[in-house]
């Protein structure tokens, strides 16, 4: 053997770790840890989970069978179909009155998940600075983070509905920010975003020429209020990424279909990482998608009634037991104050596990302003609410 070879060798043995630097450092999701704990235990009411609790209507469901027995098994484009582009638009354009060319401005992904990772990395340069109000989807640090950017947190507080807080998201931003993330209706707490909140984000974003990246997965998931499509607001197509998706509206988690829509020249780029890492959305979920939009309107609209039932028994019922809970008008999420028990959310969300079976996810998890709060998921039965209410009820009264 050769000195350089042999050399090479020894480099090979004493490395500590294959994965890379950044893999190395990116922390393993909050959420995950908790329910590995939750799936070995038995008889626990989870209140942890971010998913609809329905099976997806019969229509779409039916529409995915029919592709499949069509023989439609292939790739397809990259984009996704133009039918599904095309519905999409349509879509957008009835509930918004948002209008996006659906052969150059649309993009079809794995999920909302994937479109946000394709954002992060077709706008971020080793440095790039993403400002992200927070708590948000636990994804969104991960995001940045992976596509060599910098995550630059600004909590929203309970004093104000968890909506945007335009000041801070102002002194973040530095000549390094090239984008803003927002989320609502937002997971982890459910809030929405006031009209006035987006209208000052949005001069932000003017001023100081920067993309805004808004997350609307949960935007028919509204009780009351009516969902602010981010890209409607003066000026803002043009340096907006719209991000959607089906798993929450339509109960499509398992299918893996979300969407991106925006200006040709940012859609070209996102589709330009979607064709080397994905090559198209899942088929039969595409087809699928379209009969979500065309055939399910009936179906949505009785899940976001059950939610809104669910919504109002477990934030009565939290500030009942004394947590204090803030009125959440979307998604499907109740972000109770915890406090009083004098514990830290994730010894709160432990020991509700282990003394009554009942699975939160700590705040902290969700980022900075997340501490001292519990995210509890309503997407679970009633009568499974109202016993886990009853099991959180006699949790505080021992410890508070
Ligand atoms: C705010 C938000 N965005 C995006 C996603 C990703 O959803 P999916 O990849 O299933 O479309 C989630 C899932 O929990 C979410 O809560």
């Amino acid at each position: 053997m050769s000195t350089t070879s042999t050399k090479m060798a020894q480099t090979v043995k004493n490395r500590s770790s294959y994965l890379s630097q950044r893999v190395s450092n990116l922390r393993p999701s909050g959420i995950r840890k908790f329910f590995d704990i939750v799936a070995t235990m038995d008889d626990v009411i989870s209140l942890g989970i971010g998913e609809p609790d329905f099976t997806t209507p019969d229509p779409i469901l039916e529409a995915g069978i029919r592709s499949l027995q069509k023989g439609e098994t292939h790739y397809t484009s990259n984009a996704g179909i133009i039918e599904l582009r095309r519905a999409l638009s349509k879509h957008l354009f009835k509930l918004y009155g948002v209008e996006y060319d659906p052969a150059t401005e649309i993009v079809i992904t794995v999920g909302g998940s994937e479109a946000l990772y394709l954002s992060a990395t077709a706008l971020l340069d080793p440095g790039d600075e993403m400002i992200i109000p927070t708590p948000c989807f636990v994804s969104y640090q991960a995001e940045a983070f992976m596509a060599g950017g910098v995550a630059v947190e600004v909590p929203c507080k309970m004093e104000n509905n968890f909506d945007l807080d335009p000041d801070a998201i102002r002194k973040a931003i530095t000549p390094r920010t090239k984008a803003i993330l927002v989320g609502y209706p937002n997971n982890p707490t459910g809030a929405i975003a006031s009209r006035e909140t987006l209208l000052e984000v949005a001069r932000l974003a003017e001023e100081h020429d920067l993309i805004v990246i808004s997350d609307e997965i949960y935007d028919q998931l509204v009780y009351g209020v009516p969902h602010v499509c981010f890209p409607t607001l003066p000026g803002m197509r043009a340096r907006s990424l719209l991000l959607g998706g089906f798993s929450k509206d339509y109960a499509m988690t398992g299918w893996r279909i979300g969407y991106a829509a925006g200006p040709k020249e940012l859609i070209s780029g996102l589709v330009r990482i979607h064709q080397y890492t994905i090559m198209s959305a899942p088929t039969t979920a595409q087809a699928a998608a379209i009969a979500a939009l065309e055939e399910s309107e009936k179906e949505v609209a009785s899940m976001i009634a059950e939610y809104d039932r669910r919504r109002k028994l477990i934030v009565n019922g939290l500030n009942r037991i004394g947590l204090p809970t803030f009125e959440p008008k979307g998604a499907f999420y109740a972000f109770p104050k915890i406090s009083v028990t004098g514990m830290d959310d994730e010894t709160f969300a432990q020991k509700l596990l282990e003394e009554e079976n009942v699975a939160v996810v700590p705040g902290s998890a969700f980022g900075a302003g997340g501490e001292g709060f519990v995210r509890c998921s309503y997407a679970t039965a009633y009568d499974k609410i109202v016993e886990a209410l009853q099991r959180i009820e006699n949790f505080v009264a021992r410890h508070a």
